[in-house]
């Protein structure tokens, strides 16, 4: 049986502006198991990124449960959940959030500056290591303006995974990327999940994606619409090679 990862129950956040309440979420309950690559689907407003941002202790839920990893992050004091955050998990957004006038290599080594554990040296050794395996060895002294979007998007991945998190988090992580990179940045991802047994939770309103994923969560209106598993899984790989060469 593979480790559950993530536990919500009854999870609900409400949004007061002005006399107004908005209720982005309305009770979700589910669980995430290790090794899954969990799409998460819905329309504009149907609460996607208010659910990603709690999974990423960015936010708290006005009700509800969650537990990360097996701790239950409501009882945490705001440190707490910072560290947590910072060793748990790697966010990946759709707009790279990068570092300007800074080298891949640099962006890279970020989350590892707030761990006492790792030494300047091996937090260099693993920020060149992350980068060749996106396939960015050697752009590890380019600056972000320098760069792709394909390419900053993969420094982004890399910078999400140099900590080894339990899970990475991806919020529209192709939105801004033309077909042929969105499928290069599929590839990848779908390479840690398969290879690596890694867990990825990725949030897009494109619902082609979810033909890549092994399961998919549909939100409707901040509640569980459908969750699905896809005993068919695309490989992108594939999609990616079938595709023109220049675009
Ligand atoms: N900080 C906030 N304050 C007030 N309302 C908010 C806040 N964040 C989100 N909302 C509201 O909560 C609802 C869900 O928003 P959310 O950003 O989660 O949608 P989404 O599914 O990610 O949409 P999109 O696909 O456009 O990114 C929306 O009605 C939104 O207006
Ligand atoms: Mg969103």
């Amino acid at each position: 049986m593979a480790k559950e990862i993530i536990r919500v129950e009854d999870l609900k956040r409400d949004f007061v502006v002005g006399d107004e309440t908005v209720h982005a979420l309305r009770g979700l309950s589910f669980s995430i198991y290790e090794g899954e690559f969990v799409t998460i689907m819905g329309t504009s407003g149907s609460g996607k990124s208010t659910l990603l941002n709690i999974l990423g202790c960015l936010d708290t839920p006005s009700v509800g449960e969650y537990y990360l990893d097996g701790v239950s992050v409501r009882t945490m004091d705001k440190n707490s959940r910072a560290t947590l955050r910072n060793r748990k998990i790697g966010f990946i957004f759709q707009s790279y959030n990068l570092l300007a006038k800074t080298t891949a290599v640099e962006n890279v080594e970020l989350p590892l500056m707030y761990n006492p554990t790792v030494s300047s040296k091996e937090r260099h050794e693993r920020a060149i290591k992350a980068l060749q395996d996106v396939g960015l060895g050697d752009r590890l002294n380019h600056n972000s303006n320098q760069m792709s979007g394909g390419q900053q998007q993969r420094v982004a991945i890399a910078r999400a995974l140099v900590n080894e998190p339990v899970i990475i988090l991806a919020d529209e992580a192709t939105g801004n990327l033309d077909t042929r990179t969105s499928f290069e940045i599929l590839t990848l991802l779908q390479r840690m999940h398969k290879d690596e047994n890694r867990t990825i939770i990725f949030v897009t309103h494109n619902q082609e994606i979810a033909d890549f994923s092994s399961r998919n969560i549909v939100i409707r209106d901040g509640r569980i619409k459908e969750d699905t598993y896809n005993k068919n899984i695309r490989s992108a790989k594939e999609v990616l090679e079938g595709l023109p060469k220049e675009n």
